[in-house]
């Protein structure tokens, strides 16, 4: 038996996330509902009162109440999913792939959409416009490995799709933040929703890449010793 296949017969990643890794991605999850639920009561109650900035958001999304709802609708329902790929430990089921790549596929066609209508202008276009594009390519890889039952693979790229797509939750503590210190740097949301995009979705890409990585290197490692612990290398 060859190095190389020994090497390729070490096991399948399992991809299981680590204890923080989970930690932030509950968060990322509540703080997902949160804001949808949110935006829903908003826009089934248009108020006018509270912070003036705010009052401005909830009637600039009113504006476009059709297009919000056929975004935030299918995001939610995508994002409870989420829970279920990224926590099983065996085979996913049919309904849920049935699920998974229609909705994603919704969510992102929308984000384009709502994109038109961006608070941040272009600095927060632009960041929609690649981070929006590489959650859809992630999709797209992950529906093909799913059609040629590739299963690890899939897994694989529904964890990318599933982190980029978060990312949006991450911009929410960035806005917050550039929120609650408006009065020292002037800032208006216009001026601050691009850049909370672009940290956003480019820390949960960083963070994710990295640990993808580092699992990677964990299996490499450890199909190497099992080649230098192989009987045949080590002539048993
Ligand atoms: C690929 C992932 C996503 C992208 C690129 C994206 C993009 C966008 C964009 C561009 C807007 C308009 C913002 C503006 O007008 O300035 C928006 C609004 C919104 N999105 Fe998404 N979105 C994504 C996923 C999600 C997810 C997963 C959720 C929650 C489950 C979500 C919930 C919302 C909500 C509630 C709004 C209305 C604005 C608000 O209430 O803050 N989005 N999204």
């Amino acid at each position: 038996m060859s190095q190389q296949h020994i090497v390729a017969e070490a096991p399948p990643a399992t991809y299981k996330l680590p204890a923080w890794l989970r930690v932030c991605f509950w968060i990322a999850i509540v703080i997902s509902i949160g804001v949808v639920l949110r935006r829903v009561i908003a826009l089934a109650n248009p108020t006018h009162s509270g912070p003036p900035q705010m009052a401005g958001l909830d009637e600039a999304f009113t504006s476009h109440t059709a297009l919000t709802l056929a975004h935030i609708v299918p995001a939610l329902l995508f994002v409870l999913l989420t829970p279920l790929i990224v926590l099983r430990r065996t085979n996913q089921p049919q309904w849920l792939s049935a699920m998974f790549y229609p909705l994603g596929t919704i969510v992102g066609l929308t984000a384009y959409a709502m994109s038109l209508y961006s608070i941040g202008g272009w600095t927060e276009r632009s960041a929609v416009l690649l981070f929006d594009s590489l959650f859809l390519f992630s999709l797209a890889r992950a529906f093909i490995f799913h059609s040629n039952a590739e299963l690890t693979l899939e897994r694989r790229w529904q964890l990318r799709t599933i982190a980029i797509l978060l990312g949006i939750a991450t911009t929410r503590p960035v806005m917050g933040l550039f929120f609650a210190t408006a009065s020292l740097t002037h800032l208006l949301p216009r001026q601050f929703f691009g850049i909370a995009f672009w940290i956003g979705f480019s820390l949960n890409v960083l963070i994710f890449e990295l640990w993808l990585r580092s699992v990677d290197r964990h299996r490499e490692r450890a199909s190497l010793s099992q080649i230098h612990s192989s009987p045949l290398r080590s002539g048993i």
